[in-house]
This record gives C-alpha cells, structure tokens and sequence, in this order.
C-alpha cells in the first residue's frame, strides 16, 4: 500500500469511528428530549393562580409590566424565581422547577416585554441613610411597611429580594414606577413625593441597609 492511501484509509476509518461514537454519545452529552420544558404550560400551572394568566394580577406584581421587565434581564428573572420571596407568597421555585423549567417559564414571562431592555449600571449607591429612612418613613412605608416588611406592597426588606434587586434596579423602579399598578414614579413635580435624584439616592441606602438587618426588621414588622 502506497502511503498516502494508506494515510487516507486510515484517517478515513478513524473519522467513520469518530463518527460512530458522536452518534451514540451525543444524545448523552446533550441530555434526554424531555429536558425541554414549555415555558407557557409550566407559567399556567405554576404561576398564573397568584400572578394572572397574562400576568397581570391584583395580588401579586405584575409581571407583564413593561417598565419592570425592560430593566430585569433574563439572568435576574431566572434569580427572582428560583429564589423566589421566602415568608411572602412567592415560593423559591428553585424547590420545585428543573433550571430548564425556570429558563423556560423566564422565557415566556420575557415575550410580554415590548420595549428595548435598559441595560441598567453596576456598583453601590450610596446616599444619606438618615434623610433616606426619614424619607422612606414618609413616602414609601404606608405601601412597603414600616421596616420594608411588606404590606399591599412587596417587602423590600426580604433577602431574596436584596439578593437579586441591585441597587440601581431599586432606583430605577423609584424613578420610574411601575405604570398601572400603584407604584408612581416618586422623581420630581410629576412624582408621586416630588423627590430629587439626590433624595432616591438615599432611600436607596435606607433599603440596602436592611441587607444586614433583615431578620430583625422583618420579625419588627410583624
Ligand atoms: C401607593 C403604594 C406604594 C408606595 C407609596 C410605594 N410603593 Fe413601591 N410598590 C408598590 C406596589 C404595589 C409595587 C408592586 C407593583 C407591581 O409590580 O405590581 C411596588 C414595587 C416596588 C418595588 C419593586 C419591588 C419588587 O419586588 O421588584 C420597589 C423597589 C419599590 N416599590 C420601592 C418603593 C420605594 C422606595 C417607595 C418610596 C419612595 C415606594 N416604593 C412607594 C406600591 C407602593
Ligand atoms: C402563591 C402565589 C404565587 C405564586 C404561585 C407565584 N408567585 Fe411570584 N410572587 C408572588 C408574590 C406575592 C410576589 C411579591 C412578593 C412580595 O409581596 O414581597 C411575587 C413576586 C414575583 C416576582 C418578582 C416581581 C418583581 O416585581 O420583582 C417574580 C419575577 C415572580 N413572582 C414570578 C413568578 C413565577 C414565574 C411564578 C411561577 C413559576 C410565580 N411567581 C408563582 C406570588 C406568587
């Protein structure tokens, strides 16, 4: 045998071999067919009792809002529900849900969105903490709770909320309200508290603080 024949019968069999082991191995690597999950069904059967079947509901936030989803990427929608709000309502589906299943319903949460995401900034906000908790005192406890424990609002100081919340998704959510629910916009003359950027700013730092204290403040709202 010549040896370029011999080189082409032989690296022609180890492709045909190689072949042979991706055909049996891949559908191993890549998991069984049923790890995909549907998105839509899962969101009826899981979420839809609380949240509404378009996601928009009395009870719970509504997740349909555009001006929350367009600054809660689809990494953090994951986060919020697989962690979900312990002691307020919102299992940690993490309990319940494969991460394909969690991927999956995130997913279809995100086809409501009709704006472009924001992509919102990193880092720390760091305000007065004292003008922040005089003003949270003032403009946001009647709905949060006196120590963020919740009340027809969200608990903010809950720590799977401070966990996956960044700083700049709670100012923007301040700045911006959530349209159609009862959380205004809280910026300016047209806010519902005509507060500065300076002042958000500070209740920000008020409710990052409860990150450390959350335990005690939550058991104090109670
Ligand atoms: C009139 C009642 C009301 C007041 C006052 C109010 N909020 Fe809210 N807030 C809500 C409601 C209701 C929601 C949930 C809205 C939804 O998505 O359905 C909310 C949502 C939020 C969220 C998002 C929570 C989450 O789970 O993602 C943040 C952050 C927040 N509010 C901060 C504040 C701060 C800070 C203040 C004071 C400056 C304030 N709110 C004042 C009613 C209120
Ligand atoms: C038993 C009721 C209930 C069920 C079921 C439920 N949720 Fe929730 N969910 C809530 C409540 C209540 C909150 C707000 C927690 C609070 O008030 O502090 C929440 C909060 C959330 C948030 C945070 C929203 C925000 O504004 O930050 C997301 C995202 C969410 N739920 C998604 C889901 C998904 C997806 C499912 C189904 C897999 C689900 N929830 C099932 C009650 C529920």
């Amino acid at each position: 045998m010549k040896p370029a024949w011999f080189a082409a019968s032989f690296f022609g069999a180890l492709f045909v071999a190689g072949g042979l082991l991706f055909a049996v191995y891949a559908p191993i690597f890549s998991g069984p067919p049923e790890e995909k999950a549907d998105g839509k069904a899962l969101y009826a059967r899981n979420c839809a009792a609380c949240h509404g079947a378009t996601g928009t509901s009395l009870t719970a936030p509504d997740l349909s809002n555009d001006d929350f989803l367009v600054i809660t990427p689809h990494g953090t929608l994951e986060a919020m529900i697989a962690q979900g709000r312990p002691g307020r309502g919102m299992p940690a589906w993490s309990e319940a849900m494969r991460p394909v299943e969690i991927r999956a319903v995130a997913a279809y949460v995100k086809e409501w969105q009709r704006s472009p995401s924001v992509e919102l900034p990193q880092g720390r906000i760091r305000g007065d903490v004292e003008e922040g908790e005089r003003l949270y005192a003032s403009a946001c406890a009647a709905c949060h709770g006196v120590s963020g424990g919740g009340g027809s609002a969200p608990a903010l100081n809950n720590s799977a909320f401070l966990k996956v919340a960044s700083d700049h998704f709670i100012r923007a959510t301040v700045i911006n309200g959530r349209p159609g629910t009862p959380m205004r916009s809280f910026l300016g003359p047209q806010g519902l508290a005509n507060l500065s950027h300076r002042e958000i700013d500070s209740v920000v730092t008020y409710v990052r603080g409860w990150e450390s204290s959350e335990g005690r403040s939550r058991r104090a709202d109670r």
